[in-house]
C-alpha cells in the first residue's frame, strides 16, 4: 500500500494548523515537514517551535525531513517536538552512522535522505540503521520544481539493496499525478506531494487523483 505524504511547505503558512487537518481529512498518509536552515539549502522554513504548536492539530505521523547542516546537535529537539520520523541528509552529516542511532535512540524512526546526484552507496552500511530512505527527485530546497527523471535508476537500485528489510522508500520533488506512476514502479512506497497537493482547494480529490494515477 503506498503512502501520500503531502509537504507543509506548500501549505499556506498562515494557517498552518487549519492547512493541517485540511489534509489530515482528505487521507493523507504521513505529514512532510520540511525543515530548511538557510545554509544546507538557499531557503528557510522553520524549526522545532513551529512543530510542537502544529503536534495536536493532527494525529498522522509527522516525517520530519531535515535540510540542515549540522543535523546531529538538533535531534533531540526535533524528537521532543514531535516528529516520528527523523531524516537527514548523507551530504550533511559527517557521522552518518551515529545520527541514525541517536534518533533511533530517542525511540523515532531513522531516515537518510540523498539528493540527485549522491549514488546510492552511501547507503550500503548503514542499511541496517534506516527506517526510511528519502530520495530527492529535485534539488531540495523549493518546491514546484520538475522531477529530475535519472533518479528512477536510484529508486530502482534502492528498491534492490531493500530486499526483504522493512524500509520505507520514499522519493520527494515533482511527484504529481503525471509522475507517480513511473516513481512507483520503480520502487517507492512513500511519495512526498506538495504543490501537487496544494495547488487545489479540494485536497482529498488531489490524494484520490494521485493514488488514481498509480
Ligand atoms: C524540497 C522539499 C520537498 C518539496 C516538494 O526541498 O524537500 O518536500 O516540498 O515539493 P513538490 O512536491 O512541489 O516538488
Ligand atoms: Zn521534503
Amino acid at each position: 500500500m503506498v503512502k501520500i505524504a503531502p509537504s507543509i511547505l506548500s501549505a499556506d503558512f498562515a494557517r498552518l494548523g487549519e492547512e493541517l487537518r485540511a489534509i489530515d481529512d482528505a487521507g493523507c498518509d504521513y505529514i512532510h515537514v520540511d525543515v530548511m536552515d538557510g545554509h544546507f539549502v538557499p531557503n528557510l522554513t522553520f524549526g522545532p517551535p513551529v512543530i510542537s504548536k502544529l503536534r495536536p492539530h493532527t494525529k498522522k505521523p509527522f516525517d520530519v525531513h531535515l535540510m540542515i547542516d549540522p543535523a546531529q546537535p538538533f535531534l533531540e529537539e526535533y524528537a521532543n517536538a514531535g516528529a516520528d520520523i527523523i531524516t537527514v541528509h548523507a551530504e550533511a552529516d559527517k557521522h552518518l552512522d551515529r545520527s541514525l542511532q541517536v534518533i533511533r535512540g530517542l525511540g523515532k524512526k531513522a531516515g537518510v535522505s540523498l539528493n540527485p546526484a549522491t549514488p546510492e552507496g552511501v547507503l550500503q552500511y548503514v542499511m541496517d540503521k534506516v527506517d526510511l530512505i528519502l530520495v530527492m527527485s529535485v534539488n531540495p530546497g523549493f518546491g514546484g520544481q520538475s522531477f529530475i527523471p535519472e533518479q528512477l535508476d536510484k529508486i530502482r537500485n534502492i528498491r534492490k539493496m531493500i530486499g526483504d528489510r522493512s524500509i520505507e522508500l520514499e522519493v520527494d520533488g515533482g511527484v504529481n499525478v503525471e509522475t507517480i506512476k513511473e516513481v512507483v514502479a520503480a520502487g517507492a512506497d512513500v511519495l512526498v506531494a506538495g504543490s501537487a497537493v496544494f495547488k487545489g482547494d479540494d485536497y482529498a480529490a488531489t490524494i484520490g487523483a494521485l493514488r488514481a494515477a498509480i
